[in-house]
């Protein structure tokens, strides 16, 4: 009896199949189950070879005959000894906890295919934001992470150069030997070791009004994409967006193992989503609750929470009040967030300006007057509560569709007040954060200040009467010093260069 089998190549999949079938939501559960180590119920599942019985045992539990699925191990002995030897390092970044994910088993098994079956280089998870893209790459992810010799997860939601994540990437696939961001020296390292990137957001660096083009700046980010799809390496990038970016557009029509997976609203997902709350109904009226909101699991969260809050968890009584039914995603935010007290809606502004995880202390340093950290606390434990804001480790940040909804009810209030000589949240947010990191600066710069200065100009209509307009303020401020804070008069300092005609 040979003492190690495979699973033959041409059977994975149907094997894979075959564990969603018998009910084994993912690896875990299935060495859970059997006992088995979950790197034996890895080889087993791509093709790398155990021991017989250990394959008997588990085609036994899958319901398959391990006659027909199996071949001999005939792999010389020397490359299993160097992939055991090989170093693993993981950096997981801002990736997001998936411990209680639902579904999705199908695309998992896709993708997972596209990467350990087809070797493909490059693969884009497109879809609508909440739709569960990060939620899927970070469970896939994780299930497939002891194939490669190297995992990053980077996130690109606050449009960080193209030359601080080229360094970070080469710095750790290199164990910090070389930092020099070059592509060139990148795909040396992709070559020389199996490697998993992860590239969250890409959209971030995309330009809304060019479908599939870069923004100033970010164009390398298409380069990278590109060389990484094209070169001969045994690595795997991992992209989510919500728009397709031209290269990956490019190059999947061809026969490069390059692809990408729309991703919709799932009913299964949303059913088990709305059926982990607290709410009243009917499995059917669940059901019709997740049809209206398109299957997409933020939109269900979200509406979950309303359901709770102002009907006391009773589904019947909200889908009767038909004004309260808007399934677009902003204003579903609105609803939840017109409701905030001043306090909380600061809280939001701040995070929003921030642009990245922050932790309670930043936070409360940010505020003036200053504000308990444990009231803040509070705060934003109910955001959390209400899938507005995430949690890392210690920190915090807005959901992407979150974050743009309040920066743009942010430039909304700003205008009004500067168009009315009017301070208010002028004088207590710092539109830029002088002590952030030249990235974030240049992010707020482009995100928050340059909006505000757009919208300026479109109130005004003439040029001569927006200078007009500024100069008044400026005579104000001089007098009414004592009235702008130190964030007020930053933030004008700032504000006004983007207002002059020379500009
Ligand atoms: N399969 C899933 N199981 C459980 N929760 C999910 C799943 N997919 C998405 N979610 C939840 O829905 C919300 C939106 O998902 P996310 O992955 O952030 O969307 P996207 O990246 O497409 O904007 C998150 O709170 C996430 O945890
Ligand atoms: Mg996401």
């Amino acid at each position: 009896m040979p003492r190690s089998l495979r699973v033959r190549h041409d059977r994975i999949d149907k094997v894979k199949i075959a564990v969603a079938i018998n009910g084994y939501p993912n690896q875990r559960a299935l060495a859970h189950d059997t006992g088995f180590a979950l790197a034996t119920i890895s080889n087993f599942l791509t093709g790398k070879p155990v021991g017989h019985a250990t394959f008997e045992e588990l085609c036994r539990r899958l319901n398959m005959d391990w006659k027909e699925i199996s071949t001999l191990n005939i792999k010389p002995k020397n490359i299993s000894i160097n992939t055991q030897e090989a170093v693993k390092k993981q950096d997981w970044g801002t990736a997001i906890d998936v411990s209680s994910f639902y579904g999705r088993f199908q695309e998992l098994l896709q993708i997972e295919s596209w990467i350990l079956q087809d070797n493909c280089r490059l693969v884009a998870v497109l879809g609508m934001g909440g739709v569960g893209k990060t939620a899927l790459v970070t469970q896939l992810a994780q299930k497939i992470q002891d194939e490669f010799d190297y995992v990053i997860w980077r996130s690109l939601r606050t449009s960080p150069s193209f030359d601080s994540i080229m360094t970070d990437l080469v710095s750790f696939v290199s164990n910090h030997q070389e930092t020099k961001p070059d592509i060139n020296r990148l795909i040396q390292y992709l070559r020389t070791n199996r490697c998993l990137l992860i590239l969250d957001n890409l959209e971030t660096v995309l330009d809304v009004g060019h479908a599939g083009n870069y923004s100033l700046d970010y164009e390398k980010y298409g380069e990278l994409i590109r060389v990484i799809g094209e070169a001969a390496h045994s690595s795997c990038l991992i992209l989510t967006s919500r728009n397709k970016s031209a290269e990956v557009a490019l190059l999947e029509g061809t026969e490069l193992p390059v692809r990408s997976l729309n991703l919709f609203g799932s009913p299964e997902l949303a059913f088990s989503l709305l059926r982990s709350k607290q709410l009243v109904g009917s499995d059917k009226q669940k059901r019709e609750l997740c049809a209206r909101y398109s299957n997409n699991p933020l939109k269900v969260k979200i509406v979950a929470n309303t359901i709770i809050d102002l009907f006391n968890g009773n589904i019947c009584k909200f889908l009767k009040q038909n004004t309260l039914l808007v399934t677009n995603i902003s204003r579903l935010l609105e609803q939840q967030l017109n409701r905030i007290s001043k306090i909380e809606q600061e809280i939001m502004y701040w995070l929003a300006i921030n642009r990245e995880l922050t932790t309670i202390t930043d936070l409360a340093r940010d505020f003036v007057p200053a504000i308990s950290q444990s009231q803040l606390l509070q705060v934003i434990e109910s955001f959390i509560w209400r899938s507005l804001i995430e949690k890392n480790a210690n920190y915090y940040t807005q959901r992407p569709t979150v974050m743009e909804y309040i920066t743009e009810q942010l430039h909304h209030k700003i205008v009004i007040e500067l168009v009315n000589k009017n301070f208010s949240l002028f004088n207590r947010l710092a539109l830029i954060v002088t002590t952030a990191k030249d990235d974030i600066r240049a992010t707020q710069m482009q995100l928050i200040m340059q909006p505000i200065a757009d919208k300026l100009y479109h109130h005004f209509l003439l040029i001569s009467a927006l200078e007009q307009h500024i100069l008044d303020i400026l005579a104000e401020v001089q007098q009414l010093k004592n009235c702008l804070s130190s964030y007020g008069s930053t933030n004008y300092q700032l504000e006004s260069p983007l207002l002059s005609s020379e500009n």
